[in-house]
């Protein structure tokens, strides 16, 4: 795995930071608010929600919804399947999407206004990463752990054809691998 890499861009240990950050943040925002649920998108967001929560204190629930764009390449395609829809209804409820990177930013414009139109109170955006180079749609990110380079990153959640999820750091692909 770590092979195919062409550097590490960013370790375990700023990731850590990033997370408690990220969750002090969120507690002092939604200190006044209550019913709030943390929406991770999978599979990407796996390892980055597991670092944000356990360090949210306050009481909150999660779900996961699975959505689609990208096929097996490197470029979204635009169009957005639901594989996996959320397991309980969010009426009401302060919520948090937690995505591993926003790229064209086709995935949250799609998930923002599904959220709005299921009638959630508030609904905001957390996300590991965030190529702002790429975008395509405008798109408001309440909290933003890192921008990142316009490259194909991987590791931390983030696959490439569903391979190197596991890995502990965000590193670049080398480009031999997917071109
Ligand atoms: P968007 O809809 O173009 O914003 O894409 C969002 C999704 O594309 C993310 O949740 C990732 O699953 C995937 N994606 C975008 N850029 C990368 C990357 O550099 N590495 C791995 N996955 C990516
Ligand atoms: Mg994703």
């Amino acid at each position: 795995m770590h092979k195919d890499l062409e550097k590490i861009l960013i370790t375990e240990e700023e990731i850590h930071e990033a997370a408690k950050r990220l969750a002090a943040q969120i507690e002092k925002d939604y200190a006044d608010e209550e019913d709030i649920v943390l929406v991770g998108l999978l599979k990407g967001s796996v390892q980055f929600m597991a670092d944000l929560l356990k360090h949210i204190n306050k009481m909150c629930k999660i779900d996961f919804m699975c959505v689609s764009s990208y096929g097996k390449g490197t470029k979204s395609t635009g169009r957005v399947n639901i594989i996996k829809d959320l397991s309980e209804p969010i009426d009401d409820k302060n919520v948090i999407i937690v995505e591993d990177i926003i790229d064209s930013g086709n995935t949250l414009n799609f998930i923002g206004k599904y959220f709005a139109a299921k009638n959630a109170k508030s609904v905001r955006i957390c996300t590991l990463l965030n190529k702002p180079s790429r975008r395509e749609v405008e798109i408001d990110v309440d909290y933003i752990g890192f921008d990142v380079p316009d490259a194909f990153v991987v590791g931390y959640g983030l696959d490439y054809q569903e391979y190197y999820r596991n890995l502990p750091y965000i590193g670049v692909l080398k480009p031999e691998i997917y071109s």
